[in-house]
């Protein structure tokens, strides 16, 4: 048998011993690396892999050697966000809804491990269709959560620091009772929806032994996220870039933490690699706080731009009731414990960065 070291991307959840199509057994690797581990060239399978957060990842996977396929409809990702590896030959991709292709129980029963990332995303996509969110986040995870039961793939799920919800803690601890919004606000259904499929996820690995970890992402930003449905930053960058007003909703005094996204990719492969993670709930983003107003301050400035703040009044900004929360900081502890990392980029350096890639 070949044998190699773990390195930066090696590893994953502990393969059940039962997988099948493993073409060789895969070793449980620690989360310091540098374990021996047995050469495993099943696929890796990301979900939503055109989107934002998932082409970064399945760069980083594909840098790494592992072989990954992606299913994605396309519907808030596209394509050209995996232009940089379209040609790879250990890139394949599937155009579909996940519970809508027909090959998708053998293809999680043949992969290594699932990044789960495909879901309804943007404040403004939740509000005006709560429908298709509800639906969509729901369907496509118990689909991929039925198909890694028959193999027990290990499954990361990436839910949302949303499902804390209207919590004033000064941060946001995964043990942390959770309080949600009433369900005449819509803006709740994407919380719903992803702390539901959190407690299916859950409910999967201890009746059905499923390798799961839950990662609640704290606004993840950086190059390739889309504005148009409503993601802060880029909608100030591309304001900014264009001379025009950068639209600061409410009095501006809500404050956010920022978390690059190559930071995100490396906590999740960490999680990934990590056999204690199995099972549990943890939190990944920057616990520095900046308020919306000093973010648009600080685009501005990194954009070298003219342009000017306008704050629009949350009643005009959104078509239907809306309650946004005056500050969202991770604690970031377990994470830490798990992994031995936390995101490194500050809010200026994240502004710096993702203004510079933004053309
Ligand atoms: N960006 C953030 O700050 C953030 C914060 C919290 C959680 N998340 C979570 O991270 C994940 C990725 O988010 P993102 O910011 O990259 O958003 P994104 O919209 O760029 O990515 C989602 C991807 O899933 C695809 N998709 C949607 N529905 C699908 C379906 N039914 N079948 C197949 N593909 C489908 C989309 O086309 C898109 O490519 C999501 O699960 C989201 O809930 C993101």
């Amino acid at each position: 048998m070949k044998m190699r070291f773990a390195d930066a991307s090696a590893g994953g959840l502990p393969a059940p011993p039962d997988s099948r199509n493993s073409e060789q057994p895969t070793l449980a690797s620690g989360p310091g690396g540098g374990h021996l581990r047995s050469v495993d060239t099943r696929r890796v399978m990301v979900t939503g892999g055109a989107g934002f957060i998932g082409s970064h990842l399945v760069e980083r996977l594909l840098a790494a050697g592992e072989r990954v396929l992606v299913v994605d409809d396309v519907s808030t990702g596209a394509w050209a966000n995996l232009a940089g590896v379209t040609a790879h030959p250990a890139l394949e991709r599937i155009e579909s809804t996940v519970s809508g292709w027909s090959g998708l129980e053998e293809a999680v029963a043949g992969a290594k491990a699932v990044f789960h990332l495909a879901a309804a995303v943007g404040v403004e996509l939740v509000v005006s269709a709560p429908r298709r969110t509800i639906q969509t986040n729901l369907r496509e995870t118990e689909a991929v959560l039925d198909a890694a039961s028959v193999a027990r793939t290990p499954v990361a799920f990436t839910s949302t620091s949303e499902v804390y919800g209207k919590s004033d803690k000064p941060w946001f601890s995964e043990e942390d009772d959770l309080l949600i919004g009433p369900p005449t606000l819509s803006r709740w259904s994407y919380a719903c929806s992803k702390l539901l499929d959190e407690f299916l996820a859950l409910a999967c690995h201890g009746e059905r032994g499923v390798p799961v970890v839950i990662a609640r992402l704290f606004n993840i930003v950086g190059p390739r996220q889309s504005g148009r449905h409503g993601m802060v930053l880029p909608r100030f960058i591309a304001a900014a870039k264009a001379g025009e007003p950068l639209r600061v909703f409410g009095d501006g005094r809500q404050t956010r933490c920022l978390c690059h996204v190559d930071d995100c990719v490396e906590s999740l492969l960490r999680l990934w690699r990590c056999p204690e993670a199995v099972g549990q709930i943890v939190n990944i983003g920057h616990d520095e706080e900046v308020s919306i107003l000093e973010l648009a301050e600080m685009v501005v400035e990194a954009a070298g731009s003219a342009s000017l703040l306008e704050r629009i009044p949350y009643a005009a900004a959104y078509s239907q009731g809306f309650q946004d929360m005056p500050r969202r900081r991770p604690d970031l502890r377990k994470l830490e414990r798990l992994t031995g990392f936390r995101p490194q980029a500050n809010a200026r350096e994240v502004v710096r960065r993702v203004v510079a890639a933004t053309v």
